[in-house]
């Protein structure tokens, strides 16, 4: 019996949401499978440059944000345009963090590209519903990274940082379950994915801070400093209220910048009363800071970052947790 959601349009019917299936073996396309979600202009131009005369949809599986009663996509706004539904976690990052048969370079280089989109999407409009959507896309996230030594390897390496909010949120998540995997590999309390959600989402707050102030290429004014500062309970703030996390991830948010000496913020609390995964966050925030290029200030290479975090921030971070997080990359002792 034929199945009503499987269509076949022309090419040039082609749309963003669009869940199409390739008539083609794996080796006449560049795509990473032969049936995915169109999430952008460029891959439907790949598409249409393969010289394909009709292809086919699932309905089903498309993400169209309206169809007509007979299945077929139409244009939904005044303006003729059809509006997909952006997703927060793409097909692309899902299969890239499944597939066994990517070497763990390239496979490294595909997960941080599609989680920096799913960062971006997210930060762009952090709707209770993307927060859940995330959720599920940092989790797929942290079970490769306490699973895949290999291709956690290069995932650390890898140092490209072009969209600093969204990169910087990627990496810190990375780095930060990096060293929670270190700390607690052997014990069973602790909900990795609850700290991975937490790590990827520390600065969520920001969204909530003038745009230009985060933008500003140069150094802050003391009162653009302290608007700054809100970012922290804005974002706890903001999840509190879609209630999608747990309170350990909220945690995070909230007091990632606090620091041992209690000269961080917001409450200014010392060492021991600041939660262990807002320590650990707050080393791979200010590691993954020093290391990124910043309008005012050129990015310093690994040795030299955790050089001076340890010579001149040490009050900042819970030495032993320090330590560990400098054994993650084998550096040269550092006599800490
Ligand atoms: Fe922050
Ligand atoms: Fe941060």
């Amino acid at each position: 019996m034929k199945n009503p959601d499987l269509q076949l349009i022309t090419l040039a019917e082609l749309k963003m949401g669009m869940y199409v299936i390739l008539p083609l073996a794996w080796h006449q396309h560049p795509f990473l499978k032969n049936r995915f979600l169109i999430q952008s202009e460029a891959k439907i131009n790949k598409i249409r440059e393969l010289g394909l005369k009709s292809i086919q949809i699932d309905l089903s599986k498309s993400r169209l944000v309206e169809t007509l009663s007979s299945g077929e996509p139409r244009a939904s706004s005044e303006s003729g345009q059809q509006k997909p539904a952006q997703l927060v976690v793409t097909e692309e990052l899902i299969s890239a963090i499944h597939d066994k048969s990517l070497p763990p370079v390239n496979k490294s280089r595909l997960i941080r590209q599609h989680s920096i989109t799913m960062m971006k999407t997210l930060l762009e409009n952090p709707t209770a519903q993307n927060i859940k959507e995330a959720t599920k896309g940092i989790s797929e996230m942290v079970s490769l990274i306490l699973a895949d030594d290999a291709t956690l390897h290069y995932l650390i390496d890898i140092s490209s940082h072009d969209f600093y909010t969204y990169t910087h949120s990627v990496d810190v998540g990375v780095l930060g379950i990096t060293l929670a995997k270190s700390l607690f590999k052997d014990s069973t309390n602790h909900d990795m994915r609850a700290i991975g959600v937490g790590l990827f989402l520390h600065d969520i707050g920001k969204v909530g801070i003038d745009q230009s102030i985060i933008t500003k290429p140069g150094k802050l004014t003391a009162e653009e400093m302290q608007e700054m500062r809100r970012h922290p309970s804005l974002g706890y703030r903001l999840l509190q209220e879609t209630r999608q996390l747990t309170e350990e991830s909220k945690t995070i948010v909230l007091q990632h910048h606090e620091r041992a000496d209690g000269t961080g913020y917001p409450k200014g609390i010392h060492g021991g009363d600041i939660h262990i995964y807002g320590r650990i966050c707050s080393i791979a925030d200010v590691y993954d800071a020093l290391t990124s290029d910043r309008p005012y200030r050129k990015k310093l290479p690994p040795f030299a970052a955790l050089k001076i975090m340890q010579d001149e921030m040490i009050h900042h971070f819970q030495k032993d947790l320090f330590q560990a997080f400098v054994l993650m990359f084998k550096a040269p002792a550092l006599n800490c």
